[in-house]
């Protein structure tokens, strides 16, 4: 069809479409950013993941598996940070790509992220769900009935295939979404603020988990600190420490998604860096030290658990601590899922604004001044998956998708480095061009690799479809496409390369 799939954005173009707003509202502060980013990454991964990694992989040295899984992620942190310093647009890895990679490209990474942030969202809600079950009983004795909390299909691994659970949804993970979604459709500074109380409820009872168990190591649970293998890659030893890192990689999912904000910053080209790495910074730490700790209070073999950080306070005796946990967890879910689900429908909006999503899923509230059309969407979906579909298949695709996007975005800076030296960049990756952007390209996607392979066969299908689709809309839709073609009309001369200068409100 004569299309150029390779066809980039300017980058001054998309800085300039930035500038002049899309009705977005200028709300988020740095303070702001980095309580989006921890609110984002603290959840599933250090309440439930910590302990299956400990007993599956990696034993004690489980921190070691957070520090392997943090470096990736900090590489391709710098990445997002340089990235989203240059181009402080809605459409994070999708809009990077489009100016570095071309059109397909940012297709299929703006497709990818559906992924990450969606199915990301509903594996939250599935993690909710199951802290929430447990803490109602805790609390008043009522036992939900499991036909109404599990998902009614479960993934056999061993004869990949589907079966029937028996179960009919899982409606708690439902209700969850559909209230995040209502609180993300009434505004992001509403958002901001709500998001932010909880990440300190759930920053304070990580804290409170870690003074208060820390008295109750007992050294003797970290020997040997790696068990040795057992004869099967990933089955502890070396090679456990690394599955144990691909397992926990989830944990660290969510600081990108404070770059999808950024058309709501007041000041994105020193925030959004600040926001990132901040973020990740803290979390990092916390999570070393919680899986240290844990692993010293309670051997890693009695870990493989639901609910790990439970177990570990129930052995320290501290019964108030437990229940503080337990909402802990509750409030950080909840918060992980709305800024997931704020990212979605800002890339919606992104692709929607391009040309190859339908106009209506750019359309901003005009009271509200939110995406609201594409937060509607992204929550009625997100509540499907996390009702039928088990945790397991969903936390897996979404890392995996992530990885993904990780790749390209690592590789686009490199590019917009080679391309464009003179842009101006409020952030820049350290030691050079090349270093920081192939070491995270490369560690994402060994992370990938080890994946289980229906997860691998997940991602090429979903791609497949994505393809599919572009062939079929948004190749044809497209307003790059289309001023190519000469049936619209070049855009106006772009903006000078700098500085940017977002208007300061
Ligand atoms: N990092 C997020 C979590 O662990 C996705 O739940």
């Amino acid at each position: 069809m004569g299309n150029n799939l390779f066809a980039t954005k300017s980058v001054d173009k998309l800085r300039s479409d930035a500038e002049h707003g899309h009705g977005l509202k200028r709300a988020l502060g740095a303070f702001d950013l980095v309580m989006l980013g921890i609110g984002a990454i603290i959840g599933t991964g250090i309440f439930v993941l910590t302990g299956t990694a400990a007993a599956n992989n990696a034993g004690p040295a489980v921190c070691l598996s957070f520090i392997v899984a943090g470096i990736a992620s900090a590489f391709a942190g710098l990445c997002y940070a340089e990235m989203a310093s240059m181009i402080p647009v809605a459409g994070s890895a999708y809009t990077y790509a489009y100016a570095t990679m071309g059109e397909l490209i940012a297709w299929i990474i703006g497709w990818d992220l559906i992924l990450e942030y969606l199915v990301g969202a509903s594996a939250v809600s599935v993690g909710w769900s199951g802290y929430t079950v447990e803490f109602i009983h805790h609390m008043t004795g009522w036992a939900i009935d499991k036909k109404w909390t599990t998902a009614p299909f479960l993934w056999n691994e061993a004869a990949q295939s589907f079966s029937s659970s028996g179960c009919y949804i899982n409606l708690p993970a439902v209700l969850i979404t559909l209230a995040v979604t209502c609180i993300l459709v009434i505004g992001v500074k509403e958002s901001a603020r709500f998001n932010s109380v909880i990440v300190v409820v759930k920053v304070l009872v990580v804290l409170a988990f870690i003074v208060a168990a820390a008295p109750f190591i007992h050294p003797e649970n970290w020997q040997p600190f790696i068990p040795e293998n057992q004869g099967v890659f990933g089955k502890f030893g070396i090679s456990g420490i690394f599955q144990g890192a691909t397992a926990v990689f989830f944990a660290y999912i969510g600081f990108d998604a404070v770059s999808t904000a950024a058309q709501e910053c007041k000041n994105p080209q020193r925030d959004l860096p600040i926001g990132i790495l901040g973020s990740l910074t803290v979390c990092t730490v916390l999570y070393i030290l919680v899986s240290l700790i844990l692993t010293g209070v309670v051997h890693y073999t009695e870990l493989n658990v639901a609910h790990p950080i439970a177990v570990g306070i129930k052995a320290t005796g501290i019964g108030w601590l437990e229940t503080a946990v337990e909402i802990g967890a509750i409030a950080g879910l909840s918060s992980v899922m709305v800024v997931m689900m704020m990212g979605q429908p800002r890339v919606f909006y992104s692709m929607a604004h391009d040309g190859l999503f339908p106009k209506i899923a750019a359309s901003i509230h005009p009271r509200y001044g939110t995406p609201w059309v594409t937060t509607i969407i992204t929550g009625c979906i997100c509540a499907v998956a996390g009702g039928v579909l088990p945790i397991g298949i969903l936390a897996e695709l979404c890392s995996i998708g992530t990885l993904f996007a990780f790749v390209l975005v690592c590789l686009g800076v490199m590019i917009l480095r080679i391309k464009r030296p003179d842009i101006k960049r409020g952030f820049s990756v350290p030691f050079g061009t090349y270093l920081v952007p192939i070491l995270g390209a490369v560690m994402s996607g060994l992370l990938m690799l080890t994946a289980t392979k229906a997860s691998l066969i997940r991602l090429g299908i979903w791609m497949l479809i994505g393809l599919a689709l572009y062939w079929v809309y948004g190749a044809s839709h497209s307003h790059l496409q289309k001023q190519l073609r000469g049936e619209l009309p070049p855009d106006e001369e772009p903006a000078p390369p700098s500085p940017i200068g977002f208007s300061e409100e």
